[in-house]
């Protein structure tokens, strides 16, 4: 037996599918409707709890979470959406009272809690889930582009970048929700991601296999090396409040203990170092054939396992300690990666390129303008030269003259 002397009695937090969602309304630019704090209605380039809305009347009205006040939707020659009517009349794409005929909003998925509740969570755990936030549709397709799910047998090219591979990566990387709580904890609206998002496809595991150690995720990288400032890594410190990353991963397949859904120290974001020796470090368990030698990782009851649904997305400090679980089933289980750092943090890899090869690509028209302009603020940055902005990228022939 492959696994006689593995305990795998990590904690398991279950976080359920949720029974019902809140709704978002989506304007025609993508911007979300809500109500601002004069009561006014308005359109928002984010989503707190101000822009939530309930579907109530089987459909044909929308209540306002916050403040109870209702909208009636009324059918729009269109698959876009509907208009929206207030005691006014019709809405303008601003959320103010149509002059003319009204715009047409999109009602869609939205979060099963309110953003409030989660970045409670969040602050107090250093970790939150928002369970199954992207729509069936997007996650059957991420399903599609990952090859698991009913494309279990299909294997993945990568050959050509995740962004270009379908538009429903770049509407789960512009997920609003998850981008609204990420600025707030790491208390600044200026965040970009620290690589283009990936997949982490996990196939069923053989016994032996060499498996990912113990480590904290990028920037921070504790527990990656074996000594101590031989790295890329963020020096030991004791500042909690002074956050460099959140590691936002999607949860495309059901993420279960058995199929290795990610093990965590959960709270261990506040000891400000990384994991012991005696837990298995990424540095130990990368020598080729350890755990073939020496079994796996701590996998015992001082560790955890979060359980979530389907389109799910966990966000955790970068600090947390964890590792990849072990895949027990005969299928394999899909993860979407991104490393999400403050602007003041140099990404990992570069990701301007990618966004270069998305934006010619067909795929951008099916984005709206304020998905777009997320995407390109996660994955551009700008600096001045000789007076004018410039965006960061790979200058090839330098990196051959340099070595
Ligand atoms: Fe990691």
């Amino acid at each position: 037996m492959a696994y006689e002397n593995e305990l795998f009695q990590e904690h398991v937090v279950r976080v359920e599918r949720p029974s019902k969602h809140f709704t978002l309304l989506r304007a025609p630019n993508g911007e979300f409707l809500g109500a601002s704090d004069d009561d006014e209605l308005a359109v928002f380039d984010y989503v707190d709890d101000k822009a939530i809305w309930d579907s109530v009347e089987g459909g044909t009205a929308y209540r306002h979470v916050v403040t109870g006040f209702v909208l009636e939707a009324e059918a729009a020659d269109s698959t876009e959406g509907c208009y929206l009517r207030h005691k006014r009349g019709r809405l303008a794409s601003d959320g103010a009272a149509a002059a003319d005929g009204g715009a047409i909003f999109s009602p869609g998925h939205g979060p099963a809690h309110l953003p409030s509740e989660y970045l409670k969570s969040l602050k107090e755990n250093g970790w939150v889930c928002l369970p199954a936030i992207l729509s069936p549709d997007t996650v059957e397709a991420l399903e599609q582009i990952s090859c698991t799910g009913r494309w279990d047998s299909e294997t993945y090219d990568r050959s050509t970048g995740t962004l270009v591979k379908g538009v429903a990566v770049a509407q789960a990387a512009t997920e609003p929700v998850s981008l609204w709580l990420m600025r707030q904890y790491m208390r600044t609206s200026e965040i970009r991601f620290g690589h283009p998002p990936g997949f982490a496809i996990l196939t069923p595991d053989d016994g032996e296999r060499d498996v990912q150690g113990w480590h904290s995720d990028f920037p921070y990288h504790w527990g990656i090396f074996a000594t101590r400032g031989t790295g890329p890594e963020i020096p030991p410190h004791n500042f909690p409040e002074l956050v460099m990353g959140v590691q936002r991963n999607l949860c495309v397949s059901e993420f279960r203990k058995e199929n290795g859904a990610t093990c965590f120290k959960l709270g261990s974001h506040v000891l400000g170092e990384g994991p012991p020796d005696e837990w298995g470090p990424g540095h130990i368990y990368r020598q080729q054939g350890y755990r073939a030698a020496h079994g796996l990782p701590y996998n015992g009851p001082d560790a955890d396992v979060v359980e979530a649904p389907g389109g799910s997305y966990i966000l955790y400090d970068s600090r947390i300690w964890h590792r990849a679980g072990v895949n027990r089933t005969e299928r394999k289980r899909a993860a979407m990666l991104q490393a999400v750092i403050p602007v003041y943090i140099v990404p990992k890899t570069d990701t301007s390129r990618a966004y270069r090869n998305f934006i010619n690509s067909p795929l951008v028209d099916a984005l709206t303008p304020l998905e777009l302009q997320e995407l390109k603020a996660l994955m551009i940055t700008k600096i001045e030269s000789a007076g004018q902005k410039h965006v960061v990228t790979i200058d090839e022939t330098l990196s051959e003259m340099v070595g």
